[in-house]
């Protein structure tokens, strides 16, 4: 009895150590099948206690079934030590792949990109200007001075400092004009913001893009024809424009532009008798404020207003990807939710 004593110790201390240091679970699962396997003498041990002397096999099989409990409980220890290491076990590559999460360009940067790509092709650059602005670059310079009545329709985010946020991109014409000489064709698109009251088709920070071209001899035809071939590359072919006499400042004569409905075609219904959703059944929808500039600006920049004219022109984003995609309500493209931005 003590020569198979013995035997049970040595298996057991050979068997713990081993699985203690195995190196990985390979390995380990060979220690398993060695050592606790259905072939393992731990095993043939156990299976034979019935065949022992009656007064060896309560000795032998406790210390026998003990030693099973020691190195089932050894290999599980292991087995948690070796699968959090071993990355091979952590992830099965045999399981299908999971496809990363791409994300999507915002609506208002594709229409940006686009009514930028469309004016660059007519010969504008891309210019750039602070979004926190002084009196003079957003008003003064614009023609706009502090008792002008128009300042009360941009209801303005003053600053501690005394600056303010900028209410129109029309303030990057006055920094660009101020270091540059004409002849210039610039557009500038960036974000804006007044303190109007939210609704469905105004917020109170929101995107414009300005366009404005001086030269000689520009004329209130080619302002046309530029705003024209906009709405046609970016609404389609049958898009028309349509000028309304209007005031800003620093334009004389000043416009708003409208291009036709894209739903009705500018027929004010879609079905009979019915008016069409988009343009509340007018065939036209507003974009955008525009005009020539007007000379006391260029008075204001050192520009010969004698030698130059030019024209300038501003449209709102948002309204415009509201009208391409049938949007109704502004607020959707600052709540950034996934569900709305994936569908463009
Ligand atoms: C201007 O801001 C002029 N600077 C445009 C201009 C440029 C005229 C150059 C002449 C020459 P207006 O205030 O109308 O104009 O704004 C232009 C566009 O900005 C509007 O047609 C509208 O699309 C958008 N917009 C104005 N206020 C808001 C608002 N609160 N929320 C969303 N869009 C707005």
């Amino acid at each position: 009895m003590s020569a198979m004593l013995n035997e049970i110790e040595t298996l057991g201390r050979e068997a713990l150590e081993a699985i203690a240091d195995a190196p990985d679970l390979k390995l380990l699962e060979e220690l398993r099948v060695k050592y606790a396997g259905r072939r393992s003498r731990l095993r043939q041990i156990l299976s034979g206690i019935g065949e022992l002397q009656p007064a060896e096999r309560p000795v032998i099989g406790k210390v026998a079934g003990e030693l099973s409990r020691a190195v089932e409980a050894a290999l599980a220890a292991r087995h948690e030590q070796l699968a959090e290491s071993d990355v091979s076990a952590a992830i099965d590559v045999t399981l299908p792949g999971r496809r990363p999460k791409s994300g999507v360009l915002h609506p208002l940067t594709r229409i940006a990109d686009d009514v930028i790509d469309i004016l660059r092709g007519m010969g504008f650059v891309v210019a750039d200007g602070p979004e926190i602005e002084d009196d003079y670059h957003n008003f003064d310079a614009l023609n706009t001075p502090a008792d002008h009545p128009a300042r009360d329709l941009h209801d303005t985010f003053y600053l501690k400092s005394g600056q303010l946020l900028r209410t129109h991109t029309s303030t990057v014409q006055i920094r660009v004009m101020e270091g540059a000489s004409p002849p210039l064709r610039i557009i500038s698109n960036g974000r804006c913001y007044r303190r109007d009251t939210v609704d469905p088709t105004h917020h109170m920070v929101f995107h414009q893009i300005e366009g404005l071209y001086v030269d000689r001899d520009v004329s209130l035809a080619e302002l046309k024809g530029t705003l024209n071939l906009l709405g046609q590359r970016l609404l389609g072919e049958g898009t028309r424009t349509r000028l309304r006499p209007h005031f800003f400042p620093f334009t004389e004569p000043s416009v708003e532009f409208d291009f036709s409905c894209r739903l009705c075609d500018g027929g004010g219904t879609v079905t009979a008798g019915k008016s069409c959703r988009v343009c509340k059944g007018t065939g036209w929808i507003e974009i955008g404020g525009a005009g020539m500039v007007d000379p006391a600006v260029f008075d204001a920049v050192g520009y010969d207003s004698e030698r130059y004219t030019g024209f300038a022109f501003g449209l709102g984003l948002e309204r415009m990807a509201m009208i391409r995609h049938g949007i109704g309500d502004i607020r959707l493209f600052l709540e950034n939710d996934l569900r709305f931005t994936r569908q463009f």
